[in-house]
């Protein structure tokens, strides 16, 4: 594995089963720093996201790391949750304990910005939901994204394929207001979507195995993801992707993304293209405002989670 020396990382996450998976990794991998998570509604609402958020982390070895609730919906549009996907309580009914504590009193968008304010270039945001922390956070400090070292998102479907819309992959589509607030910001940013999540981060019936012998964390994820599996399993998947645990794999050594190019993205935000990361493809196009991630080493990916999972 290779990644920055000293890593340390400001999640923002709408915490549901494939979240908390990424909140594993990054808590258990060696020379990570969780400096902060800042949650937003999303695939849950808020409240439960901030749950989630905690349970989670309190069951990894996270139970240090602050914890900070944000905005309860969308900049212009009513939440709409992917509860039908994770479950009701976004965990995929495991039985799991109740969190150790609530929320910490500073608000997600204050925190993001003094994080960034203090050590200008020290930290790394990784976005693994909506955006909308991250874009009113933008709307009041415009440079933000250039005081982080850089900034992973789980957001887009760059090869136009969707998963809650035709075009719109859901935490773009869920706030795509928000999205294209995020995508023109200067600073640098990678954009993990759910095509790269489809083709490199599926658990087989094999993976799961191997990832519940590894109890009691690789049980966990399995067990979290009971909802996802079934869900996927009617849309032609082997098995729960997991495209947040695959993004902060990146953030986390981006060697394992083998191939990426650079975007001119802009993002749909009416009903026929609501949550779309479009490319301009064109010969004079204007400059990129992103990478994008084309091709990620999947058994580099696994082996980073089993090895999370591990004791
Ligand atoms: C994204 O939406 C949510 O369902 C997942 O947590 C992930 O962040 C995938 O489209
Ligand atoms: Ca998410």
């Amino acid at each position: 594995m290779s990644h920055a020396p000293g890593l340390s990382l400001v999640i923002d996450t709408d915490t549901a089963s494939d979240d908390a998976i990424a909140l594993l990794i990054a808590v258990r991998t060696p020379g990570v720093t969780v400096k902060a998570v800042t949650v937003v509604a999303g695939n849950v609402p808020l409240p439960l996201a901030v749950r989630n958020a905690i349970v989670t982390l309190d069951l990894v070895g996270g139970a240090h790391v602050p914890v900070h609730a944000g905005l309860a919906g969308p900049l212009l549009r009513p939440l709409e949750t992917a509860q039908y996907v994770h479950g009701d309580d976004g965990m995929g009914g495991a039985t799991l304990p109740d969190p150790s504590r609530v929320a910490d009193a500073e608000h997600a968008v204050d925190v993001i910005r003094r994080i960034a304010h203090d050590e200008p270039g020290r930290h790394t945001l990784v976005t693994l939901g909506p955006l909308s922390n991250v874009a009113t956070a933008l709307l009041i400090e415009p440079d933000l994204l250039s005081r982080f070292r850089h900034t992973y998102l789980m957001a887009g479907a760059f090869d136009g394929v969707g998963n809650v819309h035709p075009l719109g992959e859901f935490n773009v589509w869920a706030d795509p207001e928000a999205a294209a607030i995020v995508v023109d910001a200067p600073g640098d940013k990678t954009f993990i979507g759910w095509d790269i999540s489809r083709r490199y981060s599926v658990m087989t019936p094999d993976d799961q195995s191997r990832l519940a012998a590894l109890a009691p964390l690789g049980q966990f994820a399995v067990d979290i993801n009971a909802k996802v599996n079934e869900y996927v399993a009617e849309h032609g998947l082997a098995g729960f992707d997991l495209p947040d645990p695959i993004a902060m794999a990146v953030a986390i050594d981006p060697t394992i993304m083998t191939k990426s190019q650079a975007a001119l993205i802009s993002i749909g935000t009416d009903p026929v293209s609501r949550g779309g990361t479009i490319v301009d493809h064109r010969f004079e196009r204007g400059a990129p405002n992103a990478r994008i991630a084309v091709v990620v080493d999947e058994s580099r990916f696994k082996a980073m989670l089993f090895a999370a999972c591990a004791d």
